[in-house]
């Protein structure tokens, strides 16, 4: 099993990490614009294989893609992160042509991977990854809803003061602060509704919070937050290379599923060796059904943009 993250920054660095801990592959390549960059983190994770004892051999290369040949998954984390202040939407210049670059250098010499997007803005960059490599939609997985999901289950382990293992919660719509869709109404402890526990201003401020999660990270570091992003595209490529199916929130190309069609939006779904293999598709309540047929507008107008470019 080979891997490739592309991007050696916060992200991609920190998701590399995980996926060699986990022995996650045999093969694992780290490829960056920077000269030198990817090679020193690499070294850097492979010191540490002793240490942590791993046996995933990790190596680095300046943008040199015949290095990542033959890889079964492709993370993207390439790309400008945001600062302070800045919406994922701001990003969609510099960003568009990052990652259409690297999605099309990927598939030359891996036309079999499955690739997961972390760059923002994340749905626009994943619809961008599926219009510019033409590739089966089960092949190309945004991750927000992931990361989205793991945010709104640590907010609400603060206000039950339980364990956020302990928690089922998903974020749907789109990775964006005024587009994701904290489902709280489904949330539950341990198979127990949450808002049983909960005051409405409680359920309020958690979704508020959730939704803003990166933006409130990004004020107090000064740059966009790795440590969660990263855990989230090294846990999508878990399930995908041990073919766990396992249920994450994930932007993917709809076809009619939640009412929405040519888009890719975050919805709860199997990933496996097939990369997304099955979208669960429920009856949203009115106001939830609202909310993202309002995301998904928002998103549509971003995808708009990338016509423009
Ligand atoms: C975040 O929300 C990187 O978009 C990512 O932190």
């Amino acid at each position: 099993m080979k891997v490739t993250v592309v991007g050696a920054g916060a992200v991609g660095a920190t998701c590399a990490d995980n996926i060699a801990r986990k022995e996650l592959c045999h093969e694992l390549v780290l490829l960056d614009i920077k000269e030198g960059i990817a090679e020193g983190k690499a070294q850097d994770m492979m010191q540490t294989a002793t240490l942590l004892g791993f046996d995933t051999k990790i190596t680095g290369s300046t943008n040199d893609y015949s290095k990542t040949a033959g890889s079964d998954v492709v993370v993207i984390t390439s790309g400008l992160p945001r600062k302070p202040g800045m919406t994922r939407e701001e990003l969609i210049g510099v960003n568009a042509g990052i990652v259409k670059g690297v999605a099309e250098n990927i598939l030359k010499h891996s036309p079999d991977a499955i690739i997961i997007v972390i760059s923002n803005p994340m749905d626009t960059m994943t619809y961008l990854a599926l219009q510019s490599t033409g590739l089966p939609k089960n092949r190309i997985i945004g991750m927000g809803g992931t990361l989205d999901s793991a945010r709104f289950k640590y907010q609400l382990s603060q206000h039950l003061g339980c364990s956020p293992s302990d928690l089922n919660a998903v974020v749907v719509g789109g990775h964006g602060d005024t587009t994701m869709i904290p489902l709280i109404r489904l949330a539950t402890w341990n198979s127990v509704p949450v808002t049983n526990f909960l005051s409405a201003e409680q359920q309020e401020k958690i979704v508020k919070d959730t939704m803003v999660g990166g933006a409130t990270l990004t004020a107090l570091i000064g740059t966009s937050a790795w440590y969660a992003p990263g855990a989230a595209g090294a846990a999508l490529v878990e399930s995908i290379v041990r073919d766990e199916k396992k249920l994450f929130t994930c932007c993917v190309k709809l076809d009619g599923e939640y009412g929405q069609k040519d888009i890719c939006l975050g919805v709860p779904v199997t990933i496996g060796k097939n990369g997304w293999e099955k979208i669960l598709d429920f009856k949203l309540n009115e106001s939830e059904q609202a909310a993202f047929t309002k995301s998904a507008d928002a998103v549509r107008n971003m995808n708009d943009v990338l016509k423009t470019l």
